[in-house]
């Protein structure tokens, strides 16, 4: 890769954003190109604009996003519409507008319709509805890739735009959302065994059954996924997708049941009083896997195990949480 691009992670505070800063530093990048969501506000326009034609970057990842679990969807559903498709629409017409060639979008696996067949495979999206929680950050995303998919039909030969996707599926590691309400399975988990822990509980209970199965991440695989793909060539894309249906899913290839992954973290965590299920509380569809042969045959693998991700993710846990220990 050329070390001399000027390359722009939108979100580089973030879990994702971090990490794809980690991968092209590891990679010998010297000019990343960052601003807090402070400095630049992605849903103001004008500042977009105006950042864009100040800087000039050749490529651009956009890992900024507003995102959040259920509750917070519910909550706020006009937020998550609104900012996610001003973010998106912003960044990716202020890159064309100022002659970025490359921008990578990031959607997500659970943009999928509910009932998807498993593994999903890309020609899953826009197949079925969403549910009712995540549907209008579901559509933001979908419009993102879409934005990408027609600024590459109507620019890509005039003015050799080149604006790709990936699909991501659950990830975790540093920089993950530990909040007690807010956060995903595994930063969920590892907060309760770990205060569980400290607390000598007799017990942790877990919500459903326990069977459902679900894939997860390293993000640090997952960003290494991003500047893969980013730096394929053209025509290696171009072969690999369609002009409307370009999105590249990123999965581990593993799935496990949440009783495995509870396990497995509980003894990362060093608790050792017993996992119990709360039956009366659902499930949640039983599996969700994505299909990755697409990027597998790409020449990108998942390489952190489940057990090397968890440790890592516990001392990011710990290091944030509790300075002193
Ligand atoms: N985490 C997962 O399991 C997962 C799975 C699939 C896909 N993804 C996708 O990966 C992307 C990144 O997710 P993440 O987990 O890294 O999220 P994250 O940790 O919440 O990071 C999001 C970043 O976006 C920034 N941001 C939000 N609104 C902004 C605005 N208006 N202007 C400028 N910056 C803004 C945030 O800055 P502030 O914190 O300062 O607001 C933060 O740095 C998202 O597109 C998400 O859909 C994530």
């Amino acid at each position: 890769m050329n070390a001399n691009l000027k390359i722009y992670v939108a979100g580089h505070r973030g879990m994702v954003g971090s990490a794809i800063v980690r991968t092209l530093q590891q990679q010998g990048q010297t000019q990343i190109l960052t601003r807090t969501h402070a400095e630049l506000d992605l849903t103001d326009q004008a500042a977009v604009r105006a950042f864009f034609a100040a800087e000039k970057p050749d490529h651009v990842y956009l890992a900024a996003a507003k995102v959040g679990g259920i509750h917070a969807n519910n909550t706020y559903p006009a937020d998550f519409i609104y900012q996610n498709l001003m973010m998106e629409a912003n960044t990716i017409d202020a890159a064309f507008r100022c002659g970025v060639k490359k921008l990578l979008f990031l959607g997500s696996s659970c943009i999928y319709p509910k009932l998807a067949g498993q593994p999903m495979r890309e020609d899953a999206l826009l197949t079925g509805v969403r549910g009712p929680t995540n549907e209008p950050y579901a559509i933001a995303k979908i419009a993102g890739i879409k934005l990408c998919e027609s600024y590459n039909r109507q620019f890509g030969q005039s003015h050799g735009v080149d604006y790709r996707s990936v699909m991501p599926t659950n990830l975790y590691g540093p920089g993950d959302n530990y909040h007690p309400e807010n956060a995903h399975v595994i930063p969920a988990l590892i907060r309760r065994f770990h205060d569980a822990k400290v607390n000598n509980l007799s017990a942790v209970a877990i919500w459903g059954t326990g069977t459902p199965r679900r894939e997860f991440l390293y993000v640090d695989d997952m960003a290494q996924a991003c500047v893969h793909v980013m730096n394929l060539p053209q025509d290696v894309y171009v072969q690999n997708t369609q002009p409307m249906l370009s999105h590249i899913n990123v999965g581990s290839g593993n799935d496990l049941t949440i009783q495995e992954v509870a396990q497995a973290i509980a003894q990362i965590v060093g608790y050792e009083g017993r996992i119990t299920f709360d039956t009366s509380k659902p499930d949640g569809a039983p599996r969700k896997w994505m299909d990755s042969a697409r990027i597998n045959a790409l020449g990108w693998h998942a390489r952190v195990g489940l057990a090397s991700g968890l440790q890592s993710a516990y001392q990011d846990f710990l290091a944030n949480n509790f300075p002193q220990n």
